[in-house]
């Protein structure tokens, strides 16, 4: 099974590689909405899907793949057992068309419903991301840890807010914030789901939280985590759900719990007033 991944592994790098240098000289290509004026899509998110697919297609025709412009036309089909790769061909779309280079390829295969491997590659940094599962997580091939920090008040905390135009998830942000901003070091968002969890892995953030994701933001990014020595749960402290992916990340499990205590004290105060509300409501 180990050679089979380290085979699977060794076949995509390169694709992943050769597509990250193709985005190095983009210029003059057409930016189209999908359906919502901040969800964008370029012809190089499209295309480098279209190329990721093909390939290993032709050499695993029985594999499956979950990617983020396929879904767009097929939706997301049921995770199976069979080998199936999660793609998100641009990360931080919005990133990449103004020139930001908090930007990635994104790649990872699940296996009987296991992650088992992560490929994340930055070309504008050169930043390589890799995991096997069981085998640590790498960045440019040297073993990366996360910070090991276990006190929220030092944290460096990225809170991804690019799906705020949600309305659902208005009352969630203001009530987390109002609680964090008195609790941790600083804050950031960087508009690429998979970039902050590979942030987390190699401890320039301490940790990551987002909500409303799809499986391709999380796949590869959570096992890197993961190799890292990070730990992952979901946006509420449940069990991580790949097919239905909010997440915080964090460097360690302490901190991850700490992040809990304020998570449930901004929700009892939310449930709270939204009561309050209700029982003024004529
Ligand atoms: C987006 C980024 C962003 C997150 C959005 C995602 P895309 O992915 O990961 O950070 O907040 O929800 O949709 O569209 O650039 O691949
Ligand atoms: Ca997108
Ligand atoms: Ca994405
Ligand atoms: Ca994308």
């Amino acid at each position: 099974m180990c050679d089979q991944i380290q085979e699977y592994f060794d076949f995509v790098l390169p694709l992943v590689k050769e597509s990250g240098k193709e985005l190095l000289t983009a210029e003059n290509y057409d930016v189209e909405t999908k359906g919502f004026v901040y969800d964008l899509v370029t012809i190089y998110d499209r295309k480098i899907e279209e190329l990721l697919i093909k390939k290993i297609k032709q050499r695993w025709p029985n594999h499956k793949f979950i990617g983020e412009e396929e879904s767009e036309v097929n939706g997301i089909g049921n995770l199976t057992d069979d080998p199936t790769w999660i793609i998100d061909p641009i990360d931080g779309t919005g990133n990449f068309i103004r020139k930001l280079k908090i930007t990635c390829i994104s790649i990872g295969l699940v296996i009987n419903k296991e992650q088992t491997l992560g490929i994340v590659y930055n070309p504008f940094m050169d930043e390589l991301y890799t995991a096997i599962k069981g085998q640590g997580a790498y960045l440019n091939g040297k073993k990366m840890n996360t910070s090991g920090l276990k006190d929220i008040g030092k944290a460096i905390f990225n809170y991804e807010i690019s799906i705020a135009r949600k309305p659902s998830y208005y009352d969630l942000y203001m009530y987390r914030f109002k609680h964090l901003i008195k609790t941790v070091l600083g804050f950031r968002s960087l508009g690429c789901a998979v970039l902050g969890l590979c942030y987390v892995a190699d401890g320039r953030l301490d940790a990551y939280q987002c909500d409303g994701l799809y499986p391709w933001d999380a796949a590869a990014g959570v096992l890197i985590v993961r190799e890292a020595g990070g730990y992952v749960c979901d946006s509420r402290g449940k069990e991580f759900n790949l097919m239905d992916p909010n997440f915080l990340a964090s460097a360690t499990k302490t901190l991850s719990d700490q992040f809990m205590v304020i998570e449930r004290k901004a929700d009892e105060e939310r449930l709270n007033a939204r009561n309050a509300k209700q029982e003024f409501v004529p």
